[in-house]
């Protein structure tokens, strides 16, 4: 994606050494755009786990470069495991920090400790690279789905919920691929943000994304979103997924549940955009068995903005001696989604339909 007429990825190895690994530190937009370095693998842990990098797909590939970071440090057998599961152990819900991890062990632990960091460096590429070509290929699976929804004399209104667009991956989006190529295309669209508390992503990161491509959108309290599905203010709801099961339940932002509760009330199309590096054949039921980040309360009791005076600051919202709880996710069932758009096109929420295009699976 372009900012201010520069091409950006969310992660990249730096040119000018070869080996450190830059982001974007999402933790500072929308006030402004810095450019971490990161040199070590603390580093990577420590960017991942506070949400410097944010987004399953992307700290999937951080999650790849922190281990290239690791084994730079020491390519040891013995460090590479202990390293890896300490990476693992940085986020919980998003399956792809996992599987990333695990396909490169399964190259290195194949490879002779001499090599590692170069195959590392090049397995983590590959990972990138991937990662980017299937969030194009959604985009283009998922323009049907907006270009089918246009009608004449009408602008065709989409819903999303926390950010998973460009900055949420490598590049493209998966959810905002589709909205990124309508715009592309000419549709008259606009989007309806939902603001995303407690941490804010759709407030501060999607309609960041969204205002540098030009997309029109408009952010709404997350509450708004069934009053404005039974005024007939959104045609469809477009969200992202940090894992999906075997049988298409679907984790995702805190809140998304009960967005596709009202949509599903309202007769509203909710569907969801995954690479299939998000999909975890090993779980069934997605209630009972992914694992739910529970982060700081302070996330909850407190909100950070930008004065009037241009100072960013943290404010308490709720009484100092009130407990808060934040769960970071949670499982909207497969009976709730009308669809999922892949890569691959799009499929029913079903092992049915999840297998229908993953037939290597089976
Ligand atoms: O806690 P976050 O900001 O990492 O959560 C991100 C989401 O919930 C996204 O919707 C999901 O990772 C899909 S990103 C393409």
């Amino acid at each position: 994606m372009r900012i201010g007429g520069v091409a950006y990825r969310t992660i990249w190895v730096d040119p000018d050494d070869g080996w450190s690994i830059r982001i974007i530190d999402q933790t500072k937009l929308p006030w402004s755009l810095e450019i971490v370095r990161l040199t070590d693998m603390a580093q990577a842990a420590h960017a991942i786990r506070s949400m410097q990098v944010r987004g399953a797909p992307l700290i999937g590939a951080a999650a790849a470069y922190g281990l290239c970071l690791a084994v730079r440090q020491d390519a040891s057998s013995e460090a590479m495991e202990r390293d890896a599961a300490l990476l693992a152990a940085t986020r919980p819900t998003a399956i792809n920090l996992r599987w990333a991890l695990e396909r490169m062990l399964t190259r290195l632990r194949n490879t002779p400790a001499a090599d590692r960091v170069r195959i590392a460096y090049e397995e983590a590429a590959a990972i990138a690279d991937e990662d980017v070509a299937q969030n194009e290929a959604i985009g283009r699976h998922g323009l049907k789905l907006i270009e089918q929804a246009v009608k004449p004399g009408r602008r065709v209104n989409v819903l999303t919920h926390c950010n998973a667009g460009w900055l949420a991956t490598v590049d493209w989006g998966t959810a905002l691929a589709p909205i990124y190529r309508a715009y592309d295309a000419g549709v008259d669209l606009h989007v309806w943000v939902d603001e995303t508390r407690p941490r804010n992503q759709g407030a501060a990161l999607t309609a960041w994304e969204l205002g540098r491509h030009g997309v029109a959108h408009t952010v709404v309290a997350d509450n708004a979103g069934g009053h404005l599905m039974q005024h007939g203010e959104v045609d469809l709801v477009i969200v992202g997924t940090d894992r999906v099961t075997r049988t298409g339940d679907v984790a995702n932002k805190i809140g998304t549940y009960l967005k596709a509760l009202a949509a599903h009330d309202n007769g509203v199309p909710f569907w969801v955009a995954l690479p299939s590096t998000t999909i975890d054949w090993a779980v069934s039921d997605g209630v009972d068995e992914i694992p739910i980040e529970q982060r700081s309360a302070a996330e909850v009791t407190d909100v950070t903005g930008r004065t009037t005076d241009g100072k960013i600051a943290t404010v308490r919202v709720a009484p100092v001696d009130s407990a808060a709880a934040n769960p970071a996710f949670d499982v909207t069932p497969a009976r709730l989604v009308t669809g999922l758009i892949t890569e691959r096109g799009r499929c029913e929420a079903s092992a049915r339909g999840l297998h229908g295009l993953f037939p290597e699976r089976s």
